[in-house]
């Protein structure tokens, strides 16, 4: 457990890279964010066009499907799609631009019309900032579980203004010890070390093989050693998403074998069920990818052995 903890602190600070894009549309961000989920219902993801995935949804109001954009939802929608770098105002677009692919279809049928139309024309509500309990008054679907209880662990996905902190203020260490205040905020740590593009903006896998990191891995004996194991697992995945490869000596680099074994996973290939339904809500490798490794929306980064692909499949653009 001492390998997890020491990694769990040294994860602990959060750096946010504010990123001064200009505003992208709707239909950019859904190709670049949403899409890999929405166009083919990834873990029920209701369809971009299609309208029987969409209909029970758009009756809850367009103000409740921003909130879940925004906020995420306990059956696995991240907050902003997982890319905390959208703005609000470009998660609605996108929900606009989704809503809109099913407007045609619902035409036809002149009861679901009605309100989609009305739906339309409403000026944006103001919508809560995504860190804020969603279970707000008024909203007639307030879920049983509060969305923000639930993406709580999701402490990556928290927007970058929330992240990064420095220690006094970061919810995590005490304020009121002067220890504290000695601690060096994670910004000025984590300045020198290998980039990436998600969770906490660092590249841990890149700062432990480039030596820029030397963490202990025993709390009490400074010169214990961790087992590696190099042993790749394809899971073999159905559809067009590359196959997922796990990894064990990327992992026993920073774990134990008893981080994983036997409470997460069997150790017997294929002997596990694994979903990404299940990884989503923070279960199998969703324990850590989200909360103390990079974050679910990385998915070439576990989707990274490639199968041919049907000719038929090909035709998707870029
Ligand atoms: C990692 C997969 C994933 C990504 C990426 C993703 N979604 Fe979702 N989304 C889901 C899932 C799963 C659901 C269904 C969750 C539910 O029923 O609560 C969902 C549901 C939704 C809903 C309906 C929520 C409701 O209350 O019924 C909206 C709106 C939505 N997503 C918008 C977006 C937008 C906008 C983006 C991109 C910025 C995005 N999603 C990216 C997985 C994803
Ligand atoms: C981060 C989690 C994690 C850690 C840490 C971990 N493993 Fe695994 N291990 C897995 C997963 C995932 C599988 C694949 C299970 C499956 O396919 O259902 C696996 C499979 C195995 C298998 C089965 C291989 C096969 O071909 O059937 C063995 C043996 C194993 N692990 C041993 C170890 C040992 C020894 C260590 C420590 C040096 C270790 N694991 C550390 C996650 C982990
Ligand atoms: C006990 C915690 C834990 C579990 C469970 C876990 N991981 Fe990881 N994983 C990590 C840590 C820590 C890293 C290294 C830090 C980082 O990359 O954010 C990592 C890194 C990785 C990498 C990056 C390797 C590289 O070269 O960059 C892949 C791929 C990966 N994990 C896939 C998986 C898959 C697939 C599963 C489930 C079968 C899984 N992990 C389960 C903790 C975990
Ligand atoms: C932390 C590693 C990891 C990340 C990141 C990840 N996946 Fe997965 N994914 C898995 C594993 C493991 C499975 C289960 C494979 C199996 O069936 O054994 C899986 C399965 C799937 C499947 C098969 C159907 C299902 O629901 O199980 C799809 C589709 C999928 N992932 C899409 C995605 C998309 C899209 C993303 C990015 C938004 C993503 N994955 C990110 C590890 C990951």
């Amino acid at each position: 457990m001492n390998k997890l903890r020491t990694m769990m602190l040294l994860l602990a600070g959060l750096v946010g890279v504010s990123s001064a894009w200009a505003a992208q549309s709707g239909k950019e961000v859904f190709g670049k964010v949403c899409g890999v989920c929405h166009n083919t219902g990834v873990a029920g993801a209701p369809r971009y066009g299609n309208a029987g995935d969409w209909s029970p949804r758009v009756a809850k109001g367009t103000a409740a499907l921003y909130k879940s954009a925004l906020a995420g939802t306990p059956k696995g929608m991240p907050p902003k799609g997982g890319n905390m770098t959208l703005t609000d105002g470009e998660v609605k677009a996108t929900v606009d631009y989704m809503l809109a692919s099913i407007k045609d279809a619902a035409k036809p049928d002149a009861a679901k019309a009605a309100p989609a139309a009305a739906v339309e024309q409403k000026p944006l509500a103001p919508v809560a900032a995504p860190a804020a309990p969603v279970a707000t008054a008024g909203s007639p679907v307030a879920p049983a579980v509060s969305t923000a209880e639930v993406n709580a662990f999701n402490r990556l996905l928290k927007p970058a203004s929330k992240r990064n902190l420095p220690p006094p203020e970061d919810g995590i260490h005490d304020p009121a010890n002067d220890g504290t205040h000695a601690l060096q905020p994670p910004l000025a740590a984590f300045g020198t070390l290998p980039k990436s593009f998600a969770g906490n903006r660092v590249n841990w896998v890149e700062a432990l093989s480039s030596n820029k990191i030397n963490p202990r891995y025993d709390r009490l004996d400074p010169n214990a050693v961790p087992v590696v194991m190099d042993l790749n697992i394809v899971r073999e995945v159905k559809g067009s998403m590359p196959d997922v490869v796990y990894p064990h000596k990327q992992h026993t680099e920073w774990l134990d074998c008893s981080n994983c074994h036997p409470a997460i996973f069997v150790p017997q290939k294929g002997a596990n069920s694994i979903s990404m339904a299940a990884i989503l809500l923070g279960q199998k490798c969703g324990v850590c990818h989200g909360k103390v490794a990079f974050p679910v929306s990385e998915c070439r980064i576990c989707h990274s052995k490639k199968k041919p692909m049907p000719v038929a499949a090909q035709a998707a653009p870029n």
